[in-house]
């Protein structure tokens, strides 16, 4: 039998191809969610949508993702809890409940429809925080640490 080139060359670049598309494949999202005490999560007051998208290096795109701080604004405050709902100030339906994790950070990949904008609050151990505007993203730290104060609880 003569094995040339020729008959190698094609299936190479199939080969090629085939592994490559099983790359492209990884991009694909993930259940993630936050919950008290677990400390999986990193990177802490940055915008985790930044890498936590379709196309981003993190796992999961992150529908809802932020960082709790203390009184101090430097340390973080772990186990607080983030609710999001249609009404200000806790009123109306609630929509969404994130158990802020250990590490103080809090995310999920859960769908949620922000509709005309929704009202979020975060409750501490002795303190809740209520967001007085409506938000149309889950991005918090895109303001939450640049335009505004990071958000904290006691
Ligand atoms: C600069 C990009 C980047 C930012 C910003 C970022 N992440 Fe990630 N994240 C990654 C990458 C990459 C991975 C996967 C590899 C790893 O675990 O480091 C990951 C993994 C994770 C995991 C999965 C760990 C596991 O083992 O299942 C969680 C949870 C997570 N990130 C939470 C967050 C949170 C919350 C934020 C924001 C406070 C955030 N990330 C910000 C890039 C990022
Ligand atoms: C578009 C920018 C923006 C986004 C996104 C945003 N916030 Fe805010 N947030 C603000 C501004 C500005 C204030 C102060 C005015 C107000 O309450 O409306 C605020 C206030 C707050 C307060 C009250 C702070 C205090 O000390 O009384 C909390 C709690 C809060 N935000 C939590 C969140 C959470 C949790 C998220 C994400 C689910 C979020 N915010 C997303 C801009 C934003």
């Amino acid at each position: 039998m003569n094995i040339s080139i020729r008959n190698i060359l094609p299936v190479a670049i199939i080969a090629v191809f085939a592994i490559h598309s099983c790359e492209e494949n990884e991009n694909e999202n993930e259940t993630k969610i936050s919950s008290y005490n677990s400390t999986e999560s990193h990177k802490a007051g940055q915008n985790c949508m930044t890498c936590h998208k379709s196309g981003g290096s993190g796992e999961g795109w992150f529908t809802v993702a932020g960082t709790v701080y203390d009184s101090t604004k430097a340390a973080t405050f772990p186990n607080a809890t983030v609710r999001l709902f249609t009404g200000p100030e806790g009123t109306g339906n609630l929509i969404m409940d994130i158990e802020v994790d250990g590490n103080g950070n809090f995310y999920t990949t859960e769908s949620i429809d922000f509709g005309n904008g929704l009202y979020t609050l975060v409750e501490g151990n002795l303190i809740t925080k209520h967001m007085n505007s409506v938000i149309s993203t889950g991005q918090c730290s895109s303001c939450h640490g640049v335009s505004t104060d990071r958000v904290w609880v006691k």
